[in-house]
């Protein structure tokens, strides 16, 4: 991106814990991004309300979500982190953008289906969900949003918005646009981190190895990841199995070989295996672990990160919500 500064955003909800799925398919590289250009990751507390009932519970969440972002390494210095709730103006552009949004579009959303099919109630926030997140992406006017794969078709829903709001009220426009086109970043090595059952590691599957779980917690996580039934002596399959799989992302290159190799020659078993991912996976995050506690130990810290991300956030929010209400014919 020339001239401008490129504009980073991303968010996530505070409705758990977060697990090294989340981690590697998120937080990794939406911090590495941030000194790329201009971040804004927030909590996505509205978004939660939908799945999330408890409001001890959900405060308790966003301190928790922001806290580890802060402890994996998000710099507020470099990236504004605040709670979308502190930035009202969003739910203004979500309902500008439902009037524009095909019941069809919608309908054809698979995390919408799938959460239906996980029994949640089919209440009207959460098919309109992606119509939110669109107007977190936009309100920013944000160039690239690093993500998991499982949100790719949320933005490819955004795209689809942004051509046809520009159509329906770009025309006045110089370039004939009111938003531009966000792109998804998602990183092909940690797409879909698998969880314990192998499946998609997420918080609603219960197959979550949660970053900061205590010792005793990861380590049984780990040691009960699920493998098949090869025999100890047999030579094993390294590129389908889990270990194998979280062990690349946290251990070198020479040691990712060198299991693989053990893998192949057979004679370790899955048992062996795990106990040298727990290993790996602890001493990952120990200096992430200590962060956290410097954190914890400064008790206005993450308010006052907070109230500086928000700040930042709505100086934004508002200009281009001005922008959208005089072209929409509001103001
Ligand atoms: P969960 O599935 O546990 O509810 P979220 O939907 O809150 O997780 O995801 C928050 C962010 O983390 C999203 O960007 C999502 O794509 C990413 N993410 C979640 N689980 C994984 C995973 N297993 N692999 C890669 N990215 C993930
Ligand atoms: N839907 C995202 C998730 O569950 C969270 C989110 C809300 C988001 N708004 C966003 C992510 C805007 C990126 C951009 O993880």
């Amino acid at each position: 991106m020339k001239g401008k500064s490129m504009r980073i955003l991303s968010g996530i909800q505070p409705s758990g814990v977060l697990h090294i799925g989340n981690y590697f398919g998120m937080m990794r590289p939406a911090i590495a991004l941030q000194a790329e250009g201009e971040a804004f990751y927030f909590i996505a507390d509205y978004h939660a309300l939908t799945s999330v009932r408890d409001p001890k519970a959900l405060r308790e969440n966003i301190r928790r979500v922001a806290l580890d972002f802060l402890a994996c390494g998000l710099d507020p210095e470099r990236a504004a982190l605040f709670r979308q709730s502190d930035v009202p103006q969003v739910t203004e552009l979500a309902w500008i953008l439902s009037t524009i949004a095909p019941m069809g579009l919608l309908e054809r959303s698979h995390s919408y289906k799938d959460k239906l099919a996980r029994g949640m109630p089919p209440s009207v926030g959460l098919f309109s969900y992606p119509v939110l997140m669109a107007a977190d992406i936009l309100i920013y006017d944000s160039d690239v949003v690093p993500v998991g794969k499982d949100q790719k078709q949320h933005i490819e829903i955004t795209r689809d918005l942004v051509v046809k709001i520009n159509e329906t009220f770009g025309q006045s426009e110089p370039d004939g646009q009111i938003f531009k086109l966000p792109e998804p970043r998602i990183q092909a090595a940690t797409e879909v981190v698998p969880g314990i059952d192998g499946q998609k590691m997420s918080k609603s599957y219960g197959n979550n190895i949660d970053i900061f779980g205590d010792e005793k917690e990861m380590r049984k996580r780990v040691m009960s990841i699920v493998t098949d039934s090869t025999p100890v002596e047999a030579p094993k399959d390294a590129s389908r199995s889990t270990i194998f799989q979280l062990y690349s992302l946290v251990a070198s290159k020479s040691e990712i070989a060198g299991m693989r190799e053990r893998f192949q020659k057979g004679g370790t078993g899955y048992g062996n295996f795990k106990k040298e991912l727990f290993e790996k996976l602890w001493e990952y995050f120990t200096p992430m672990r200590e962060r956290r506690e410097e954190i914890l130990a400064d008790k206005s810290y993450i308010d006052n990160v907070l109230a500086r991300g928000a700040k930042r956030a709505n100086e934004i929010a508002d200009q281009v919500m001005t922008r959208v209400r005089k072209r929409v014919g509001l103001r």
